[in-house]
């Protein structure tokens, strides 16, 4: 099948030198891109800035801001069968960006921000996409609750939630723990390696892109 996946952080220029970013390193995001494509898929990583390398036979999209992996992601869903957005990517982004590098000037300085696209919840009504949409949810608090909410309002099939909150799992982490919520019902997957939770995800999701109908806007 023809997956594409994002991953990574977004960074969002503020000047010259400096950025708003988070602390996601794109982990789980290669781990899931390597899974689908040793499983034979064909696979297309749209990344944030990582250390990370593109794992094998992956196609691989670098990307900087939210608004560039919109313009990346809306321009190659429409062929895909399955998509799944690991990235973490900015909610807001500075109004503007200074062209010279900000001066020390007063004791505070205020940023003012704007949303970004909402590239998952574009999937359905903006891109059209019609396959398995799979979307993460990073949450500290009312883990399953918020992760169903963003399942119905996103239109997804599937939402891989992850507390954040918790040591050792989630961001920057080699492991991870995560709650597949689904439309009927929730199904908890074990503390487990990165490497290891992206065979069981392959699994899961590729079960769901052979046994469910084609989207359709209601
Ligand atoms: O990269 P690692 O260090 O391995 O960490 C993995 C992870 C914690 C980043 C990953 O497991 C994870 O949870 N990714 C989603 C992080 C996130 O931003 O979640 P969210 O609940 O804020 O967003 C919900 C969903 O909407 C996500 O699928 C996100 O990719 C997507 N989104 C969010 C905002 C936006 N503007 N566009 C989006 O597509």
């Amino acid at each position: 099948m023809k997956v594409l996946i994002t991953a990574g952080p977004t960074r969002e220029p503020i000047d010259p030198v400096r950025y708003l970013t988070n602390r996601s390193s794109g982990k789980m995001g290669y781990t899931l891109a390597g899974a689908f494509a040793h499983e034979g898929h064909s696979v297309l990583l749209i990344s944030g800035p990582t250390h990370l390398d593109v794992p094998a036979n992956v196609d691989f999209i670098p990307v900087e801001t939210a608004a560039d992996m919109h313009d990346a992601v809306s321009k190659h869903i429409g062929r895909m069968e399955i998509a799944v957005f690991a990235a973490a990517v900015a909610d807001y982004t500075p109004i503007c960006v200074e062209p010279q590098k900000i001066k020390k000037s007063g004791d505070t300085l205020t940023l003012q921000l704007t949303r970004t696209a909402d590239i998952l919840g574009s999937a359905r009504h903006a891109f059209g996409f019609t396959g398995t949409l799979v979307g993460f949810a990073a949450e500290t608090e009312n883990l399953e609750s918020n992760a169903r909410d963003k399942l119905i309002r996103k239109h997804c099939d599937l939402v891989v939630a992850n507390d954040v909150s918790q040591p050792g799992i989630g961001f920057d982490s080699d492991h991870n723990q995560v709650l597949l919520v689904y439309p009927a019902h929730t199904h908890p997957l074990h503390l487990a390696s990165k490497h290891e939770l992206s065979m069981q995800l392959v699994e899961h999701i590729t079960h769901l892109a052979r046994t469910k109908r084609p989207f359709h806007l209601p």
